[in-house]
């Protein structure tokens, strides 16, 4: 069982993690547009890692016995500058989501919802993992410059990404991830 409050706080949660992946989507078809392709599968598979963190919510809330409600999603930026526009734009988004992550924690700590404590732990992890991931890139970007054989390489080496998450949430995200 869950608190009202927290039901609606997890759905708002659900919207932002399924705008995260509108907003990768977004990139990803601005970066094939740039004929940055391998950047657009990087960001094609960062869609598909938001769409998970958001069925795992979509889940816990229909485990829990409430109720999911979807609402409409925010219109994403779609033209970016350049790869290193993306990349910051990733990071700071990255930033709010942690933040909202952080509030969604502090809420089930005030309410003594240990249950939603411990499937929020997930999330803390991942959000350092994704923070860090955008910082790395981040870096190799600046250090490369205008050197443009750099930004090929690196594009090349972005494409490499592979999903490793689910798609298939039909018969449950969960259970697609081993009962993680
Ligand atoms: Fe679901 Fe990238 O935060």
């Amino acid at each position: 069982m869950i608190s009202k409050r927290m039901e609606s706080a997890l759905n708002e949660q659900i919207n932002k993690e399924m705008f995260s992946a509108f907003l990768y989507m977004s990139m990803s078809a601005d970066c094939a547009d740039k004929g940055l392709k391998g950047s657009s599968v990087w960001f094609m598979t960062q869609y598909h890692e938001e769409m998970v963190h958001a069925m795992k919510i979509y889940e816990y809330i229909q485990k829990q016995g409430a109720k999911v409600r979807l609402v409409a999603l925010e219109e994403p930026q779609q033209e970016f500058a350049s790869l290193s526009d993306m990349f910051d734009k990733t990071l700071e988004h990255e930033k709010l989501v942690t933040s909202s992550i952080n509030d969604l924690m502090n809420l089930a700590v005030e309410e003594r919802d240990h249950a939603t404590q411990a499937f929020l732990n997930w999330y803390v992890t991942e959000q350092v993992e994704e923070e860090d991931t955008a910082m790395d890139i981040i870096q190799r970007i600046k250090l490369i410059g205008d050197n443009s054989s750099g930004l090929y390489m690196l594009d090349k080496e972005l494409g490499a990404r592979t999903v490793s998450v689910p798609t298939d949430f039909s018969t449950g995200v969960e259970s697609a991830m081993g009962g993680e």
